[in-house]
């Protein structure tokens, strides 16, 4: 079998709260194949975004291994994992994270400069424009409706063609045309580009695009459909 993408291995993960300490996830195993699109879906309050920033390195695992692109996740410091996250990585978070301080446009265009790319802004505003935000690269967040900064964060994310795309529910605040638009923009990046998309959702038409859905309940896979077209 080819390498997976990302591999977790007995995660589980606890948090302490005031009230104490908080069991999220126990004992998930999964391994996601170079390509894939893996839907994850399950009610609110089930493990969904938690699984979804352990597997971009931004909460720590309390037990287990994941591992992305070979790497061990867990035995990197916050450095390495910053590192590991611009060069393979992009984030689309359910609150969407933009800066405030920056424009739409400021906001696209960092990561790629980051990644030392000299013509950065031009990418930016063709990235916005794809996302029919060519009419607000200059706007702050604060001046945008939720779905905007939604596109503007898919647009951020997927800017510097990620090896792995995480989305937090990537079409919650979209209405059809424009989470039509976005679906594309997610299915454009694995096709053309070959990323691996782990994709949050309660919309059943993009579930309905993933290879593979997960279900979590109580921060347990419930249900896993890799076999479902086997079965039928
Ligand atoms: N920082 C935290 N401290 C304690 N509990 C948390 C924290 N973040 C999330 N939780 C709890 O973890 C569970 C899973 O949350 P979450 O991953 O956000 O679920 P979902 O995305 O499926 O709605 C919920 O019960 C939530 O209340
Ligand atoms: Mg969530």
């Amino acid at each position: 079998m080819v390498e997976p993408v990302l591999s977790l291995n007995d995660v589980t993960l606890a948090l302490d709260g005031n009230a104490g300490r908080v069991e999220i996830l126990h004992g998930i195993s999964l391994d996601v194949a170079k390509g894939e699109t893996l839907g994850l879906i399950g009610p609110s309050g089930s493990g969904k975004s938690s699984l979804l920033m352990l597997m971009g390195g931004l909460e720590r695992a309390t037990g287990g291994t994941i591992t992305g692109l070979g790497f061990d996740l867990s035995g990197m410091n916050e450095d390495a994992l910053a590192r590991f996250r611009r060069q393979h990585m992009g984030v689309v978070f359910q609150s969407f994270h933009l800066i405030p301080t920056m424009t739409a446009l400021e906001n696209v265009a960092t990561p790629l400069e980051l990644a030392g790319a000299t013509d950065a802004f031009d990418r930016a505003q063709a990235e916005l424009q794809a996302v029919g935000l060519a009419h607000r690269v200059d706007h702050y967040p604060a001046q945008m409706s939720g779905g905007e900064q939604q596109r503007v964060a898919l647009a951020r994310a997927a800017a510097p063609r990620p090896d792995i795309l995480l989305a937090d529910e990537p079409t919650g605040n979209l209405d059809g045309a424009n989470g039509e638009a976005i679906i594309e923009l997610l299915f454009g990046l694995r096709d053309k580009h070959g990323a691996t998309l782990v994709l949050v959702t309660h919309a059943s038409e993009l579930a309905a695009r993933c290879d593979r859905v997960i279900r979590l309940s109580d921060g347990r896979i419930s249900g896993d459909d890799a076999l479902r077209e086997a079965a039928e």
